[in-house]
């Protein structure tokens, strides 16, 4: 299958109350371990390059290697910019091939943001293109942070509709209390799942979940056992995805677990077999260990199974993408 609009993919989550696994890749491995993942469990699937991941790997060899593996396959698949920084980098994976972008301006005050995320928006569907934008700062929600901290920094539900009226986005990723990377929570995991509710009843457009690792246990355990340095890092447990995709969420990001089962993997052929310098015996057992992480979460998330052909949904118009 050709690679598909966002919008195409989130039009049957947004209706069934699933969400979307966005996988963080820069290279073939990755590449290959989430497309035959979502392939074996027929699951749409999002794969998502950053601009540090453009940078390291190349925009055309993302785009074809992505391409390539989406074409021999009957899952729906979208190649996605993630935390988009500029109209400059959209506009470069557009003409490259993505059909999806994020244009990240949450870092700015709200009527910048809106000025940013309206000019991508206004580009980008002119191409048949997703937008995703993003609102709110991500952050734990700590027990001595008082109400109005949290209010400041966690996405407020007037601005998220006035924002997204405004900047004509068609997903958005809000701050419930996530954060990237493995350090997350310092004790329990704690998201402010009221929040997507309130915000989900009041947009009805795609919600989105980023710093959503898990940093699982055993794979901690694993890094660890053969030599890895990650103290104190804690993620996302699964009764968490199953309950922030109830009230709402469509897409979760993942990048950090991927990394930590690729890492560990790496480690383990490396201490255990001295002797091998082949990089494909060294690579090979890190792509079944990605694999095995992006099984895991498309069942949490709801996405297997659920790759139909893709036609647009009933009732859904897409009023928000033109
Ligand atoms: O959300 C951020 C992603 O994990 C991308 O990380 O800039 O190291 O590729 P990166
Ligand atoms: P993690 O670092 O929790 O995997 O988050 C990834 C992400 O949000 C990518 O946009
Ligand atoms: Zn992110």
């Amino acid at each position: 299958m050709f690679l598909v609009p966002l919008h195409e993919i989130y039009a049957d989550a947004n209706r069934n109350n699933y969400a979307i696994g966005q996988f963080n890749v820069s290279n073939l491995e990755f590449v290959q371990a989430v497309l035959e993942t979502a392939a074996e469990i027929k699951s749409p699937v999002i794969i998502a390059a950053s601009k540090s991941a453009i940078e390291y790997a190349g925009v055309e060899n993302l785009v074809t290697m992505v391409k390539t593996g989406a074409n021999s396959i009957s899952v729906p698949v979208a190649l996605h910019l993630d935390h988009g920084p500029s109209l400059e980098l959209v506009v470069k994976c557009v003409e490259a091939g993505f059909p999806s972008v994020m244009i990240d301006g949450s870092h700015h005050p709200l009527e910048e943001n809106i000025r940013i995320t309206r000019e991508v928006t206004d580009y980008a569907h002119k191409h048949n293109v997703t937008v995703e934008a993003e609102l709110g700062r991500l952050g734990g929600i700590e027990d001595d942070v008082n109400v109005d901290t949290k209010d400041a920094f966690l996405t407020d539900p007037d601005e998220a509709q006035r924002f997204v009226e405004e900047s004509g986005c068609d997903a958005l990723a809000i701050a419930v209390g996530t954060s990237h990377g493995a350090y997350t929570f310092k004790e329990k995991a704690k998201l402010d799942f009221k929040r997507i509710a309130t915000i989900k009843k009041r947009l009805r457009i795609p919600l989105v979940l980023h710093g959503a690792s898990g940093v699982p246990k055993e794979l901690i355990d694993k890094l660890t056992r053969y030599g890895g340095k990650i103290a104190d890092a804690k993620g996302v447990p699964d009764e968490a995805y199953r309950k922030a995709v109830q009230c709402g969420i469509n897409k979760i990001n993942i990048d950090t677990d991927l990394r930590l089962a690729f890492a560990a993997s790496i480690r383990q052929v490396m201490i255990e077999k001295p002797e091998v310098f082949d990089p494909r015996k060294i690579l090979a057992p890190a792509r079944e260990a990605v694999r095995e992480v992006v099984k895991q979460k498309m069942k949490v998330f709801g996405s297997s199974g659920k790759a139909e052909p893709v036609r647009p949904a009933e009732g859904v118009t897409y009023d928000k993408c033109y």
